[in-house]
């Protein structure tokens, strides 16, 4: 399949690599000139492009970049792509968000409303990149993790979860884009090896108002 990230960093770099391991294609690119990316690309083994030729590129595309610049993305070239999106609210970094600290939207929701085209599947959002390759398991290991999804297109979600359990891990369906704040930051599911019964057991547990830093779990 041909996979392509919008985002050059920590994320984009560990599926990269899953991805590139299992016989993929993968494009990766970021806000400036693909020269910037020359080593990352030769290094990878993988092509490079501006953030427009990766969403053309992708059959499937990962948007792994700063929540402040989703605002930024090829809208028009992403129309009709599935689009998995690993990114986190960081008010530090992002600036607040009113209506995510209000709670009246997830950040996959906010996402969907930049590219309303795009098939939008949450993933990859709820593991640390340090994690990423370190963790990945075949199907059937004991110690494989869950990750968990979410997502409206119910064609895009199950082909986002047959990648994931290629790449090394079981994917567990979370719901709606709309029920994707079980998994976002400082929920009991964010970042938290598990396995399926004890991510679906994390999920069930969050509560929407309630975050629990990962320090005090
Ligand atoms: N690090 C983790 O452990 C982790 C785990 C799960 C999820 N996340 C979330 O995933 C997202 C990415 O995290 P990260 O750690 O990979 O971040 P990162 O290492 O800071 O990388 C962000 C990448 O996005 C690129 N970028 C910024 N604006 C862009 C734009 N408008 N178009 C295209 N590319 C753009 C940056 O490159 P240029 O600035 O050069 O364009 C950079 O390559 C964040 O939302 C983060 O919260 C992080």
């Amino acid at each position: 399949m041909k996979i392509a990230m919008i985002g050059a960093g920590f994320v984009s770099q560990a599926v990269a690599r899953l991805a590139i391991a299992h016989g993929h294609e993968v494009m990766v690119s970021n806000s400036r000139e693909p020269k910037t990316l020359f080593s990352l690309g030769y290094g990878l083994g993988c092509r490079t492009g501006t953030a427009e030729d990766a969403a053309v590129f992708g059959e499937v595309v990962l948007v792994a970049v700063p929540l402040s610049a989703i605002g930024d993305l090829p809208a028009a070239a992403l129309a009709g792509k599935i689009v998995m999106d690993a990114n986190n609210y960081y008010p530090q970094r992002d600036g607040q968000i009113p209506a995510l600290d209000a709670r009246e939207t997830t950040t996959s929701q906010m996402l969907a409303r930049e590219l309303p085209d795009a098939r939008i599947v949450k993933a990859f959002n709820a593991i640390e990149a340090r994690d990423l390759v370190k963790d990945a398991r075949p199907a059937g290991a004991s110690d494989r993790r869950a990750l968990p999804v979410a997502g409206d297109d119910a064609e895009a979600k199950r082909i986002v979860i047959a990648l994931i359990e290629q790449l090394g891990y079981d994917a567990v369906d979370a719901g709606a884009l709309e029920d994707s704040w079980r998994f976002e930051r400082d929920k009991p599911a964010y970042c938290i090896p598990f396995d399926p019964e004890g991510l679906r057991k994390a999920l069930a547990a969050a509560e929407r108002d309630v975050e629990v830093p990962r320090e005090r779990r």
